[in-house]
């Protein structure tokens, strides 16, 4: 089934909670239940010829949920063992409830003190939940590790315990579970950050709770964009269009020994459909491009007077790719940048713009981890603890939209607008020139009539759904760029016209 697409932060589900509680008057334990419920449910029916089933129950009402996934495994027959984490006579409220009824069906939990869980077909994490305040600490800790080593498959309930809510990131140890079964609302860090690695496959269930709740805590923190979004979202082709209607691409780049990058860049911008596409390069590889893409304009270009009247014949301008850093790229994105074109920037040409930061609305930024770290003069490691922020940062920096490349590649367009989190895309794409393709693909949606903000979340799946397309025809690993190229066409075709 498919994912609703609004992500939310802890903190606004806990608001819905509140919500459906108070103002709907549905009562807590009944949430609860049916979050047993879905949990037992999604496990049941990935694993079905489970017999031993351990499930670790924390102090919480994450813990709540999984007393209830215990008796429910246990009416179905399974040898339940109960492990709670804490002291269980401090629990409170639903999830003591939740852990009476459990005692009740005969299921008493036992301390988790270090017990190997390699014996069981089944580990349902119900430790820390969207509750995690800081590193996990305790014998959480050690129940985390020994959920990991067990090797067996694991259920977790709302969110892999140790992994944040709201930034995808690991507080010190986090499981890695085979599915996530989550309530209310989708939480941000399960798509972002570590989160894609740790979760699994992503289960949701709304509980019930009316949809009319999630319209009290709007705008979602983040949405997902999905290949399902694509075919709306293309620019329509008119029967009486004409070359000049479908926009004109120059992708800048190629410095000496980086020629791929720009024409890969060229190539994408053809495939998705804009009407021209020039390339400007370095002059000894203008022929070269000319011989094996007869159908984009290369030009060679030495000097930055040089490029101001093929700027002034595009619609949309893509710098970057393989630009360098040497005196010939700076002096071409001198000229692109004092422009009145819309811009897509990638690559180097990051890098030059980190270095004298300006601001400009019309246009598109594509940085990786590294590139976004000179952009915002940080570490890596601090643009991948919370990325979602560190879009924001950008984008609020430079203007115009960013888009953070990287598994779950996030768009931050207006500042006031939610970002967008790719959840499509694979590991296969993590090798060179893939940017460049994105870069090209982005520019060309620009020429073609989207908005920056509109090209970027269309450009971003289609480059995710051709990616997932090539790599489902051989394979991920040894997947090149231009095994994309006939999917983005493909793709960029809804009705395989
Ligand atoms: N290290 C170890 N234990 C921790 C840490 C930490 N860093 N942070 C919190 N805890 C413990 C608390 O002591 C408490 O026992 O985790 C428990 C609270 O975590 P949650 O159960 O996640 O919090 P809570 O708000 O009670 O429940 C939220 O309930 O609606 C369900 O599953 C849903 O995730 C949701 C959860």
């Amino acid at each position: 089934t498919e994912l609703p697409a609004e992500l939310w932060r802890a903190e606004q589900v806990r608001e819905f909670d509140r919500i459906a509680i108070e103002e709907e008057g549905i009562p807590g334990f009944r949430l609860m239940s049916w979050a047993g419920r879905a949990t037992w449910a999604a496990a049941a029916a990935r694993w079905p010829r489970a017999r031993r089933v351990a499930v670790i129950c924390g102090g919480g009402n994450n813990g709540g949920d999984g007393y209830v996934v215990a008796r429910l495994a246990q009416e179905a027959g399974l040898e339940v063992t109960l492990f709670h984490v804490g002291d269980p006579t401090r629990l409170t409220g639903d999830a003591f409830t939740a852990a009476q009824a459990a005692r009740k069906a005969g299921l008493e939990p036992r301390p988790y003190e270090g017990d190997d869980l390699g014996e069981f077909d089944l580990l349902v994490d119900a430790l820390l939940g969207t509750g995690l305040n800081g590193e996990v600490h305790g014998s959480a800790r050690a129940a985390i590790e020994a959920m990991n080593k067990a090797g067996r498959p694991v259920v977790a309930v709302d969110i892999p315990s140790g992994l944040h809510a709201d930034t995808g990131a690991v507080l010190g140890v986090a499981v890695g579970s085979s599915v996530t079964v989550t309530f209310i609302g989708l939480k941000v860090g399960l798509f972002t950050g570590e989160g894609p690695d740790r979760a699994g496959e992503v289960v949701f269930h709304d509980l019930e709770v009316p949809a009319r709740v999630h319209a009290m805590a709007r705008p979602a923190a983040t949405r997902l964009s999905a290949d399902r979004e694509l075919p709306e979202r293309l620019p329509p082709r008119a029967r009486t269009l004409h070359k000049g209607g479908a926009g004109h691409v120059l992708v800048i780049g190629g410095d000496t020994g980086l020629l791929g990058a720009v024409r890969m860049a060229g190539e994408a911008a053809a495939r998705t459909g804009a009407g021209l596409v020039s390339l400007a390069t370095r002059h000894t590889h203008a022929p070269l491009i000319a011989a094996a893409c007869p159908f984009l304009m290369a030009h060679g270009v030495e000097r930055g007077e040089d490029l101001a009247e093929l700027v002034e014949r595009a619609d949309v301008v893509a710098v970057g790719p393989g630009l360098g850093q040497e005196l010939w790229g700076r002096a071409l994105l001198e000229v692109v940048m004092t422009a009145g074109r819309p811009l897509v920037v990638d690559a180097d040409a990051l890098n030059l713009l980190a270095e004298a930061p300006r601001q400009r609305a019309d246009w598109v930024l594509t940085p990786h981890p590294g590139e976004a770290a000179r952009l915002l003069d940080t570490e890596v490691g601090v643009i991948q603890s919370d990325r979602t922020a560190a879009a924001a940062g950008i984008q609020e920096r430079y203007q115009g939209v960013c888009v953070l490349k990287g598994a779950g590649t996030v768009v931050q367009g207006a500042a006031e607008e939610p970002p967008a989190i790719a959840v499509d895309g694979n590991p296969g794409m993590a090798v060179g020139g893939m940017g460049d393709l994105l870069t090209g693909i982005i520019a060309a949606l620009m020429a073609q009539g989207l908005s920056p903000e509109a090209a970027a979340r269309t450009g971003v799946a289609l480059h995710a759904a051709a990616g997932d397309a090539a790599a489902g025809e051989g394979g991920e690993r040894g997947l090149v760029p231009t095994d994309l190229l006939p999917w983005l066409r493909r793709l960029a075709n809804p009705e395989g016209g």
